[in-house]
């Protein structure tokens, strides 16, 4: 389990999913935990895991300081960021309006443009020198599109290129900071559970194209948010982390 005692760490997107099994994993391997959502069931989320919760929609860019300063405290460091607040919308190109595009778009791209930026603000500063870890959750349909949801998956692939461009900055700019994305696969989720109301069947039909043949859980996404916000891994900046079940690595029809 890697040890992250004593580290400082946000976690966006903690009432439900994957960032309410992250909330719990971190705060489990020794970090001290700052916990937002715009859904106030987070504080009871992130209560049970003995961390501190603040109401936060993402997309608010200028509220992203308060966040940082709320976790920072008297300590004045922060080492870990998980930018895991996501929404899909569940539109293609021919249905998808300028305001679901807007609102996806603010959410899951400049959300978590937003945060990083606050992020290494701060983490620039650390006492010590400047250090820390920021991990970016995309998705599988990051790589491979949804036809029925052009905003999500392509505002997805936005954060695995963003993620690589704060990766160079921050190492050819000297700063001890590393940004990697994990990719979850089909977890079952909110988020999974909305879309089977759209497509019902979806669930089954999706955990059929794993070759584990099931869906994935959230604490196994979060293990690997684990390590990535972790000292174990140094060398690894601006990596892309799968967590699908070996669904991307399969030929189609096998
Ligand atoms: N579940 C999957 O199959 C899957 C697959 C690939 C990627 N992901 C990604 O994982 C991340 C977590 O999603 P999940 O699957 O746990 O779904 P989820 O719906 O259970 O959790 C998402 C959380 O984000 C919060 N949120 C939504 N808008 C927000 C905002 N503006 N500001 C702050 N919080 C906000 C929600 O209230 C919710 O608690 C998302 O980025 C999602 O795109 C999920």
């Amino acid at each position: 389990m890697p040890d992250l005692s004593g580290k400082v760490a946000i976690v966006t997107g903690c009432a439900s999913g994957i960032g309410a099994a992250t909330v719990k994993r971190l705060a489990a391997n020794g970090a001290k935990v700052l916990g937002t959502d715009v859904n106030a069931d987070g504080a009871a989320v992130c209560d049970a895991a003995g961390a501190r919760f603040m109401v936060q929609d993402v997309g608010d860019t200028a509220f992203w300081a308060d966040v940082v300063a709320a976790a920072t405290g008297e300590g004045g460091r922060l080492d870990i960021l998980v930018n895991n607040a996501g929404i899909v919308s569940q539109h293609s190109i021919e249905d998808v309006t300028d305001e679901i595009w807007d609102r996806t778009y603010d959410v899951n791209i400049k959300g978590t443009m937003a945060g990083c930026r606050a992020a290494i603000a701060a983490m620039k500063n650390n006492p010590g020198g400047s250090s820390g870890a920021i991990i970016n959750i995309a998705s599988t349909s990051a790589m491979a599109a949804l036809p029925g949801d052009v905003a999500y998956c392509s505002s997805k692939g936005a954060v695995r290129v963003l993620s690589k461009s704060i990766a160079t900055h921050c190492a050819q700019n000297g700063y001890n900071i590393r940004c990697n994305t994990v990719i979850p696969g089909a977890t079952e989720t909110g988020i999974l559970n909305a879309a089977e109301e759209h497509m019902p069947g979806l669930k089954a039909a999706v955990a059929a194209t794993s070759p584990l043949n099931r869906l994935g859980d959230p604490a196994e996404t979060a293990a690997a948010i684990a390590f990535l916000a972790s000292d174990e891994c140094p060398f690894m900046t601006g990596a892309e982390m799968l967590v699908d079940g070996g669904a991307l690595s399969i030929h189609p029809g096998f």
